[in-house]
């Protein structure tokens, strides 16, 4: 709904023609609806509160660490749930409070625990028995408490892409749910702990439906049962994140069925939920504006063939090449929406096969400069962007109603090489 197709302007955003964006910020441009990033917090929370449940939602600010769009979530009153310092830093300069946030992640460094107990959050979610006794440790010569939660691995098939798969039990997330109860318990001993709940998460985009979910919850709600009987006090759940979005045509589950979910398997505990989604939040909302470069025709070997070359590249949106990703592109202007489709390989200059967004595709015949819309790209878009073949990161733009703001300047070749030094022996050994 906040991307509409206008007779004169072309393909616009709320109120904000691509064009006019190309026109002031350049190409390749990340664009953000604010609208539609409010409706979807909206929409999450209203599942979840038509559901009965007690949830308070803790965006996963990996999926998207811009600053302006963290700022709309959290004036939406969501959470983070963040995995490293960087991040913790971008939750708070957004305004999110410390008592808002949950640190997920295998590897948190004493340093990042550290800054997670300065800044006192919620919660930390704790994924192995040696990270519990480092944090015990720390938050003890700290004279603090550390709220933590475990996070179970529940040895379920998420069904989803092999990458982003993380709750079976050879992946490397959280403990086995049967070594749980007694790692509870000694959670509950160490000092410096307050064990609060349990956490699991067992993978992204997934779209098959609520049966994994299912599986998952109802080991977590036997669990709890266990650790209840064992006298150990558990306040919340943390559901994780994961719920998928249709990028093509793929049936995606609604929020109101991952509430169902939820309720059905975990609301007999009658304990608050929390969730960290992360995708559904940041991926429709966002998209990416690039260019063609040029239009190259197939030679002899492969006569009808036609690649697109864009000023995009896998640096900027690495998902189809990472995870043979398929995102929806749409022409720009308005006469190229009404051209004659044929099959194109969309691709940018990056020096690798790999650099290919789409084979095959359906599009016009566009000239250089035109303009396409990489879809759904609001979610581990940016987030996952580099610098390879030395291309400065791309400009991100919010659009609000009628206005718009570069929240993030296009990256400088200045920034680019301006951080690289000679050591001094190799100075002298100008050419
Ligand atoms: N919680 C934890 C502990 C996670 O590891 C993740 C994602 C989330 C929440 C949020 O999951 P979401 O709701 O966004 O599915 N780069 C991949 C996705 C990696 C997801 C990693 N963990 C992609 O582009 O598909």
């Amino acid at each position: 709904p906040h991307l509409s197709m206008h007779a004169h302007d072309g393909l616009t955003v709320e109120e904000v023609p691509l064009a006019r964006i190309a026109a002031d910020a350049g190409t390749p441009t990340w664009v953000y609806s604010a609208g539609a990033l409010r409706r979807r917090a909206r929409a999450l929370k209203a599942a979840l509160d038509g559901a009965g449940l007690r949830a308070s939602v803790h965006y996963a600010v990996k999926a998207n660490t811009s600053l302006a769009v963290l700022r709309v979530l959290a004036a939406e009153g969501l959470g983070a749930d963040v995995v490293s310092e960087g991040e913790l830093r971008a939750a708070r300069a957004a305004g999110i409070p410390g008592a808002e946030i949950v640190f997920s992640g295998v590897g948190k460094t004493e340093r990042e625990l550290r800054l997670a107990l300065d800044e006192d959050i919620a919660q930390i979610n704790l994924e192995s028995a040696e990270e519990a006794e480092t944090l015990s440790a720390l938050a003890a010569s700290l004279g603090r408490t550390a709220r933590v939660a475990l996070r179970v691995n529940p040895d379920v098939d998420a069904r989803t892409h092999a990458k982003i798969t993380t709750g079976r039990s050879e992946n490397k997330f959280g403990v086995a749910i049967a070594d749980a109860p007694a790692l509870y318990a000694r959670l509950a001993a160490l000092p410096g702990l307050e064990p609060v709940g349990v956490a699991t998460h067992i993978g992204s985009q997934i779209t098959s439906g609520m049966a994994a979910y299912r599986a998952a919850y109802a080991r977590l709600a036997e669990l709890v049962q266990a650790l209840r009987a064992a006298g150990l006090p558990v306040q919340h759940i943390d559901c994780g994140g994961g719920l998928g979005i249709p990028y093509r045509d793929e049936p995606a589950p609604s929020p109101e069925a991952l509430a169902g979910a939820i309720k059905a398997t975990l609301g007999p505990l009658g304990l608050p939920v929390m969730l960290e989604p992360g995708r559904w939040i940041a991926g429709p909302p966002g998209l990416l504006l690039a260019s063609v470069v040029l239009q190259k025709q197939g030679g002899a070997s492969s006569p009808g063939r036609r690649f697109l070359v864009l000023d995009a590249a896998m640096n900027d949106l690495v998902r189809p090449a990472m995870y043979e990703a398929w995102h929806g592109i749409l022409p720009v202007a308005p006469r190229d929406f009404v051209a004659p489709l044929s099959p194109a390989d969309v691709v940018g200059p990056v020096c690798e096969t790999g650099d290919t967004f789409a084979r095959g595709r359906a599009l016009p015949s566009l000239q250089p400069g035109a303009l396409v819309a990489f879809l759904d790209a609001g979610a581990y878009g940016a987030a996952m962007s580099s610098t390879y073949n030395m291309r400065p990161l791309a400009a991100e733009v919010m659009v609000d109603g009628a206005r718009f703001a570069v929240t993030r300047p296009r990256q400088t070749h200045d920034d680019l090489l301006g951080r690289d030094r000679l050591p001094d022996w190799l100075r002298e050994a100008s050419p």
